[in-house]
């Protein structure tokens, strides 16, 4: 492991985040899902994202059972998906789905409607018991700025798309500045960023996958990184980037791919699926 390593993050609510974890955004419901999660635990990770909106929840929640992994030793993270009004209520049906009395992070799905309404139902949740952290996604910096203006509790963590490509340097920071944990999702530009030339000069001079490349500049960035798979070689490889650090000139080389300006916005306008 590198020296400056930290396989966790403290959240502001005092637990710890595993800095890898899989994703299961686009996993089909059902035995491919299962597996993923499975085959993940098996290989030592301890993070699992799902959503209210992937409709996987049934299926994380059977393969973190038939673990047999104590249920407090996973880090397990869904989502509110905000075309529903209540947040609270939504997350007993989410722990239902799951089979599991809490979920460790529940987030805001994306600031549709605006980023403060839904956040007294996601502290309800937190009062009720049903999740033992709170945060946001897709969340730009002025959004946080505007939530924390009314919150009671702090958000925990911003998930927001993140990678070389997508380089939301004005967002990390403010999410630094504000003692929230930037977490990474499409690390890997959902399989696009893979065959980028400048990925794989520097796969080639490290002796890593692009792939891993990808998700060791996220960690160096300091955040918490979610890449999603199926496939079991892939899987491992995703999580074996503890043994090795990107030095400042491939750093330097991946932070210049940035095609975001490094911008606060947790979207492209033109990105944004909701208003
Ligand atoms: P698959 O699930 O078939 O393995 P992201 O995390 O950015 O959303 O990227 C996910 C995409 O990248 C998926 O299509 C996934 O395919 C693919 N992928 C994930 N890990 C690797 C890897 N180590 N090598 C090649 N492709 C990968």
């Amino acid at each position: 492991m590198a020296a400056d390593d930290q396989v966790t993050r403290k959240l502001s609510n005092g637990a710890e985040i595993p800095v890898m974890g899989l994703g299961v955004w686009q996993v089909d419901d059902g035995s491919e899902c299962e597996r993923a999660v499975a085959t993940a635990l098996e290989g030592g990770y301890r993070l699992i994202d799902t959503a209210q909106a992937y409709g996987n929840e049934a299926s994380v929640g059977r393969a973190i059972r038939s673990s047999g992994i104590p249920r407090e030793e996973i880090f397990l993270t869904t989502k509110f998906y905000p075309g529903n009004r209540d947040a609270r209520v939504e997350a007993e049906k989410s722990l239902e789905r799951l089979g599991t009395e809490y979920v460790d992070l529940y987030l805001i799905h994306w600031p549709q409607g605006g980023p403060t309404w839904a956040w007294p139902g996601m502290e309800a949740a937190v009062e009720a018991g049903l999740t033992k952290g709170i945060g946001i996604s897709n969340f730009g910096a002025t959004e946080l700025q505007e939530l924390l203006k009314v919150s009671q509790i702090q958000p925990a963590v911003n998930q927001i798309q993140f990678s070389p490509f997508e380089y939301r340097r004005a967002l990390v920071e403010a999410c630094e500045d504000a003692g929230v944990v930037a977490q990474a999702y499409s690390p890997l530009g959902t399989g696009r960023h893979l065959d980028d030339p400048v990925v794989g000069r520097i796969a080639a001079a490290t002796g890593r996958t692009p792939a891993q490349v990808l998700i060791r500049w996220a960690l160096q960035k300091g955040l918490s990184v979610i890449p999603k798979s199926t496939h079991k070689a892939r899987i491992d490889e995703n999580f074996a980037v503890f043994d090795f650090t990107l030095d400042d000139d491939a750093m330097t080389s991946l932070d210049a791919l940035d095609t975001t300006t490094q911008t606060p916005d947790a979207l492209a306008k033109r990105q944004k699926w909701w208003s």
